[in-house]
């Protein structure tokens, strides 16, 4: 098999998973890492053994070696960086959020089908077993019609006043924070396994901590130390979040969404209820699948190949009993997305469903801005606006 080149610009929390799961495919090298210096380049790519460092995205996005660029700068990078990967003709893998308004999402999804690239957006919990399975079970008609999609996405780690992080300054975040940092994830999970969109939304946005204390350097995702000098900063975005929302196949749902619940780590879960049973999926209890039923007993499936339906069974790697985890769903994700580029696929053709693309990208968009906008209206049902064209 002809080998693909990797390369990745922003090489901190997410990035180093990018790395990982890449490698794990067999086919892929991962020729260099650019981050915002050639020092930081180069130390991360010592670190993770990887032969290039490049002290910008524009030096990796030229490098002949870069066939495929990964970008997980923070979200006001994004624009920048996948246009310039695009002007090249670069495919590009994209972390979440694909950009921080609907229209540059829009744009960023145009110019990648004008670029004739594959282009993907990394929506990673698409990638577990269980999810794949529950995703089977209602495309079968197991469940019946769906009516109510529920559950949540409750995170610790923004408790503290002094927690902070880039996420949280609208110009480098964007204008949401919980919701199109976290609820975007949970959104596209339940659309991709109910087989519905979501059209409307009704949103309720808290800001819990209204003021925090900065720390005057950088500081990475989830980093502990950031230092003694800090200075106040007032938050202009949620930290907490509750939304009710309609899909086009008329199931109703809501969601909790919040980054200063104690106890909560990363708690993404939902539950679909349908006219003949109903399905519950933990991230973090990922490798069960709760089916629940009136006339029988209710239950637990677990990740177990052998027992999954053919679509869900190649997700999973190991035996039953063997746990699955957060990083191995990445992996997946990336399976799927490699597999197309090496196979020499286009974007108009079928495409593996842990594979998110710039179009979902740009939806995952649409609402978090429809949230913004139901939320300045006090609460009003409002419409997802999405122009199908691109
Ligand atoms: N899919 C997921 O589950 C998931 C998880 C975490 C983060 N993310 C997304 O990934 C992106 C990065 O998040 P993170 O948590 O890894 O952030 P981070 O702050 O840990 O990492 C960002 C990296 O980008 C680098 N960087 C900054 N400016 C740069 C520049 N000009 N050129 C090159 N590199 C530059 C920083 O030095 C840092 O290494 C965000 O868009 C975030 O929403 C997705």
């Amino acid at each position: 098999m002809k080998r693909i080149g990797m390369g990745l610009v922003g090489p901190g929390f997410v990035g180093v998973h990018h790395i990982d799961a890449v490698r794990r495919l067999g086919f892929v090298d991962v020729v260099a890492i650019a981050a915002s210096t050639e020092k930081s380049a180069r130390a991360k790519a010592d670190a993770l053994g990887v032969p290039k460092a490049h002290g910008s995205y524009e030096q990796l996005i030229a490098d002949p070696d870069v066939h495929v660029v990964h970008n997980t700068t923070p979200n006001f990078l994004h624009v920048p960086v996948i246009k310039a990967a695009l002007a090249r003709r670069k495919h590009v893998v994209s972390d979440k959020p694909l950009a921080m308004t609907a229209n540059d999402a829009r744009d960023l999804w145009r110019a990648a089908e004008q670029a004739g690239v594959v282009h993907a957006v990394t929506f990673n919990y698409r990638g577990n077993p269980l999810v794949q399975q529950a995703r089977e079970m209602i495309a079968a008609g197991d469940v019946g019609p769906v009516h109510f999609i529920h559950g949540g996405y409750l995170q610790d780690w923004l408790i503290e006043a002094t927690d902070f992080s880039w996420r949280l300054e609208p110009e480098k975040g964007g204008a949401s924070s919980a919701v199109a940092d976290i609820g975007s994830h949970w959104c596209d999970l339940v659309q991709h396994v109910a087989g519905q969109r979501i059209v409307e939304v009704l949103a309720d946005l808290t800001t819990v901590i209204g003021t925090r204390m900065k720390p005057s350097g950088s500081v990475e995702a989830f980093a502990k130390g950031a230092g003694d000098r800090r200075e106040p900063f007032t938050m202009q975005s949620e930290d907490l979040a509750t939304l009710l929302v309609r899909f086009d196949g008329g199931a109703k749902g809501a969601v909790n969404v919040g980054q200063v619940c104690a106890g909560h780590k990363n708690d993404l879960w939902f539950e679909i209820n349908g006219a003949r049973a109903s399905l519950g999926w933990r991230q973090e209890r990922q490798n069960e699948l709760w089916i629940g039923r009136r006339e029988s007993a209710s239950g637990i499936l677990p990740k177990d190949p052998s027992l999954l339906m053919p679509g869900a069974r190649k997700y999973a790697h190991l035996p039953g009993g063997h746990q699955e985890a957060w990083a191995d769903a990445f992996c997946n994700v990336m399976r799927d997305i490699y597999a197309f580029i090496a196979d020499g696929r286009t974007m108009s053709e079928l495409r593996p469903p842990a594979f998110a693309t710039f179009e979902d990208g740009y939806h995952a968009a649409c609402i978090v801005d429809a949230v913004l906008e139901s939320h300045r209206r006090g609460g009003a049902w409002t419409a997802v606006r999405e122009r199908v064209a691109v």
